[in-house]
């Protein structure tokens, strides 16, 4: 292949992995009043009050578990939301399909979804859950968060990896393929890990779906991935592909 062409897919590569990536950080920024973005893992928790009342309280029908005040802020036990969704700098929930509200945005923000709802509910449900979940992944909040941050981490530097690659990449100046071939195996790398430790969290919080919060009453709770790890393995592959063009064109074009 003449060295431009392969220069020019291996920029395309990268350029395209590097609109996924802004698409994966982006989508939580996103501060509009429809915050209905990208996001790393969901939480549909419309079953769990019809699991509570089956299940658990029998007598008493769940009254003020849910709020339906899209605006209220979270995490101050103002009522549950229907669906939650966990991205790399907030959370959002919904009480519909499409109101919602989101939390302040920190970096690295750690993915808790059980400290998510359990503050959101009023007191007197939160005695339930702790029974149910205190010994699941779903409610072990340091894991989860821990690994949260890692991977956040692994997927900022491949993101700043990917980038230097992109730019890098376009200078016809052998040290500069040189640079941006070592770079796109570096964002390749971290990338994969990111996605990984993420698709890995969310697959261990998705035992709660199958779980009983008493005999035969499962626990209501949904966990799924979000489109954001979509995203993230899609800019793997992305980079994956750009390395071999890079590295043809660091020893062949100059
Ligand atoms: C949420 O879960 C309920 C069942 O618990 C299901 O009927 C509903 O379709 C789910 N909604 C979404 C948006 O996934
Ligand atoms: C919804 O919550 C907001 C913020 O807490 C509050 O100002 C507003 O009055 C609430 N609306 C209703 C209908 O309760
Ligand atoms: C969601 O809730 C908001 C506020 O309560 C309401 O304005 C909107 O119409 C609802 N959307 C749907 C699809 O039900
Ligand atoms: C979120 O940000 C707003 C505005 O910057 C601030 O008033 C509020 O206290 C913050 N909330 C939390 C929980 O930090």
């Amino acid at each position: 292949m003449k060295g431009e062409y392969c220069v020019g897919s291996a920029s395309f590569l990268s350029f395209v992995a590097l609109m996924l990536l802004i698409f994966v950080h982006v989508g939580q920024i996103n501060t509009s009043t429809v915050p209905y973005g990208i996001a790393m893992a969901k939480v549909n928790m419309s079953g769990f009050g019809q699991a509570l009342s089956t299940g658990v309280v029998k007598f008493d029908p769940v009254l003020g578990l849910y709020t339906n005040n899209y605006t209220s802020p979270l995490g101050e036990q103002n009522g549950l939301r229907q669906f939650y969704q966990f991205g790399l700098y907030s959370y959002c929930a919904f009480v519909n399909s499409s109101a919602g509200t989101c939390t302040n945005h920190t970096v690295a923000d750690r993915f808790e979804p059980y400290i998510a709802i359990t503050s959101d509910m009023l007191q007197n449900y939160t005695q339930y859950s702790f029974g149910f979940f205190g010994d699941t992944t779903f409610g072990n909040s340091d894991y989860l968060g821990n690994n949260a941050v890692v991977a956040y981490y692994f997927i900022l530097l491949g993101t700043i990896f990917a980038t230097i690659a992109l730019l890098t990449g376009v200078a016809r100046r052998a040290i500069l393929f040189f640079i941006s071939t070592a770079m796109s195996i570096m964002a390749a790398l971290f990338i994969l890990i990111g996605a990984a430790i993420w698709t890995s969290i969310v697959k261990k919080c998705e035992s709660v779906n199958t779980q009983d919060i008493a005999s035969g009453v499962l626990s209501g709770i949904v966990v799924s991935y979000g489109n954001g790890i979509y995203l993230t393995w899609a800019a793997f592959a992305c980079l994956a592909a750009s390395i071999a063009p890079y590295m043809i064109s660091c020893c062949t074009f100059r």
